[in-house]
C-alpha cells in the first residue's frame, strides 16, 4: 500500500516505462538487425510475386485494395514469418515498456505510390504495439503521425505505442514501395 506523497513519486518512478518518459509513443532505433530486414524484404518480395499478376496490358502490377488505404503491392496478416517476428520480439518489447506481454495477432503490409492511412484507432485488443519500417524505396522518411505528431522510421526502426487508445494516420506516400510489419501485443494483469 503506498501511502504518502512523496511515497507515491517513488513507486511511481520505480515503475514508469520509457513510453511514460516521452509520452504517447516511443522509438527503438535498430529494433531488427540488417539481417533480419534484408530476409524479410526478399520474402516478402517473393510473397507479392506469387499472388499478385502482372497485367501485360495496362503494364502495371494488380495489386491489393484497403479501403483506408488505398492500392497496397501487397498486405498479410498471420505471416508465418511475421508471426515468428511477433514471438520472437515480445521479450525485448515486453522489457523496454515494463510489463508483460502475450502476442495477439501480426500482419504487414507493402505500401505502393500514394498509398496513405487513414486516421484511426486499433482494436483495443492490441494493447502494446510495435510498427517496424522493414525498408522503403522512397525520396524521403514517410512519417506516421501519432496524435499529430509526426514520427520517423528508418529501416529497422520500431515505434513502440499503445495503438487502440491513441490516434494515428498517415499522409499519401511519395515512393514506390515501404514494407511496414505490425506486431500487436495484450497487456498480462497479474
Ligand atoms: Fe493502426
Amino acid at each position: 500500500m503506498v501511502t504518502s506523497k512523496s511515497m507515491q513519486e517513488k513507486y511511481r518512478r520505480r515503475h514508469r516505462t520509457k513510453v511514460d518518459e516521452v509520452g504517447r509513443g516511443h522509438i527503438i532505433k535498430n529494433f531488427f538487425s540488417e539481417d533480419i530486414l534484408e530476409i524479410f524484404r526478399e520474402y516478402s518480395h517473393m510473397n507479392s510475386l506469387k499472388d499478385n499478376s502482372y497485367n501485360e496490358f495496362s503494364r502495371t502490377w494488380i495489386t491489393k485494395f484497403e479501403k483506408n488505404v488505398g492500392h497496397l503491392i501487397d498486405v498479410r496478416a498471420k505471416d508465418m514469418l511475421a508471426e515468428s517476428l511477433l514471438l520472437f520480439a515480445r521479450k525485448k518489447i515486453s522489457s523496454f515498456i515494463n510489463k508483460d506481454i502475450v502476442p495477439v495477432a501480426s500482419f504487414y503490409r507493402i505500401y505502393g505510390p500514394d498509398c496513405k492511412l487513414d486516421w484511426h484507432t486499433d482494436l483495443t485488443e492490441y494493447e502494446w504495439s510495435a510498427t517496424i519500417c522493414m525498408g522503403y524505396d522512397a525520396p524521403e522518411c514517410w512519417p506516421i503521425y501519432l496524435e499529430k505528431k509526426p514520427i520517423y522510421l528508418e529501416a529497422g526502426d520500431a515505434l513502440i505505442y499503445e495503438g487502440s487508445k491513441y490516434e494515428h494516420g498517415r499522409f499519401p506516400f511519395k515512393g514506390s514501395w515501404q514494407i511496414q510489419l505490425f506486431l500487436h501485443y495484450r497487456e498480462v494483469i497479474k
